[in-house]
């Protein structure tokens, strides 16, 4: 049963076909309304969340299908002490596919050994966050036409951000591509990430604390929340929360070109008055991420030979 915990577990051709689907499913949204007819999908979130869930639950019901689930753990047996394991056995007697969110790095990987229908990882405390990365993929695709030979921002949270970890890990796949990191001393991407993906791939980056300097280099900038619920302490939070707000004023030095990504929810990070700027694609990454969430659907009930 495949399941879907990092988005290394697609291969590049595999992320091409998402992706085709995803176009596809734009184009000719009639076509895909009904192959889901019948069938369940559960969302189980033990943390808060408005796009990841709700979009999993409007990609399903534009498929046909029907949604179950909870939106935070509180209302579900967790509460009561059950397993991670006993929850995904229990649900995998109700749905057909299973979208978890944890707090837990790892959690949606043990449910996965225990589920009997595919699981998907909706975030998995400061680890990954693989469907996040195919709606960022998706953007970057519409809005740059392909990924070889980009130069990529990634700005904010490096440490704690998981849709950074998992953005990493796929773009390393491309070629050419380019990373500049930009964040606070306490708040840089982890040295596993580093060593395991960088490094080892001989993926060019730099680091650095100055957005601005950064900022002419850029075809990709992705802005990121500094992620308060990671750290164990509010007064290094409060320090550091607002250490990049990007405004008008800012973007004085940035490519015409640039594509302006936030997986959001946004906090600060990015001035309302950038909204309405050609370049600013964080509203359209959101709806893109309904739709690579109906072709990923679509290809684990299918390999799981469900539909
Ligand atoms: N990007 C993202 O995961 O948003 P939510 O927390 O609202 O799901």
């Amino acid at each position: 049963m495949r399941s879907v915990i990092d988005i290394l577990d697609f291969s590049v051709a595999e992320l091409d076909e998402l992706i085709s689907t995803a176009l596809d499913i734009i184009e000719n949204s009639k076509k895909y309304a009904h192959i889901c007819e019948g069938k369940k999908l559960a969302t189980l979130f033990f943390e808060p969340s408005t796009r990841t869930r709700l979009s999993f639950e409007a990609a399903m019901y534009e498929l046909g299908g029907n949604v179950l689930g909870f939106s935070e753990s509180n209302s579900s047996s967790a509460a009561k002490g059950e397993s991670i394991a006993d929850t995904a056995k229990t649900v995998s007697c109700y749905a057909d596919i299973i979208a978890m969110r944890h707090p837990k790095e790892g959690a949606a990987l043990v449910a996965s050994n225990n589920a009997t229908v595919p699981v998907i990882n909706a975030g998995d405390g400061g680890h990954c966050h693989p469907t996040q990365t195919l709606a960022d993929l998706l953007t970057i695709r519409r809005a740059k036409g392909g990924f070889n030979g980009l130069t990529v921002g990634l700005c904010g949270d490096l440490k704690f951000g998981r849709t950074v970890h998992s953005l990493i890990n796929a773009l390393s796949r491309y070629n050419n591509i380019n990373f500049v990191l930009i964040s606070p001393e306490e708040l840089k991407l982890p040295s596993y990430v580093k060593k395991d993906v960088l490094q080892k791939n001989n993926i060019p980056y730099t680091q650095t604390t100055d957005l601005e300097a950064a900022m002419p280099s850029l075809d990709i900038l992705y802005m990121t929340r500094v992620q308060r619920e990671r750290f164990f302490n509010e007064e290094d939070y409060l320090r550091l929360k607002d250490s990049y707000i990007l405004t008008p004023d800012k973007l004085k030095n940035a490519k015409p070109d640039l594509s302006i990504l936030h997986p959001l929810p946004r906090v600060n990070e990015i001035s309302v008055a950038i909204d309405n700027d050609p370049r600013a694609c964080y509203f359209k990454q959101v709806l893109n991420g309904k739709y690579m969430r109906m072709a990923l659907i679509l290809k684990l009930l299918k390999e799981a030979g469900t539909i």
